[in-house]
């Protein structure tokens, strides 16, 4: 008889445990889910921009870019300031592959994208 107790708060721990790994583990995998940084539609981060050669990013920008953007990016009229406009490099790939108001889309892909970002990266910090 005085053993009664003891037996059944093990009884309950015994559906408690599982219960309770159950909540956690649940709630564990909804909350990656809910933070899961590779969902689709989401811009890849900065660090998936491979940049190329400044150099030669330089000679691509003076020649495709700076005719709106004005030579390194102060402004030209029709597009905007890029020199320390500080947005994200990412932000940079997009606009140049899928374009944006008067700006035409893919003005340069490949080895002369990656150089001219490796570029552009240099004057987004610039005054
Ligand atoms: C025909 C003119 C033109 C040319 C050439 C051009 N752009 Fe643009 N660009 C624009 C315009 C206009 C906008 C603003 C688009 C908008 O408001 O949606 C823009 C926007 C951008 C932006 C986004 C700025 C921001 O604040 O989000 C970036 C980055 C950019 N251009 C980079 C480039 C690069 C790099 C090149 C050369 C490969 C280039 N552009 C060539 C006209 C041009």
């Amino acid at each position: 008889v005085s053993d009664a107790r003891p037996r059944g708060r093990s009884k309950r721990t015994r559906i408690l445990l599982p219960a309770l790994l159950f909540v956690g583990l649940s709630g564990g995998v909804f909350t990656l889910a809910e933070l899961h940084l590779a969902r689709p539609g989401v811009p890849k981060s900065a660090g998936a921009v491979v940049l190329g050669d400044q150099y030669q990013g330089g000679i691509v920008f003076s020649t495709t870019c700076a005719s709106c953007h004005g030579e390194g990016g102060k402004g030209g009229g029709v597009g905007p300031r890029l020199a320390g406009s500080r947005i994200p490099i990412a932000r940079v790939k997009a606009q140049i592959d899928a374009g944006g108001g008067t700006m035409p889309a893919a003005l340069v892909t490949g080895t002369k994208e990656r150089d001219v970002l490796g570029y552009v990266a240099t004057i987004l910090a610039s005054r």
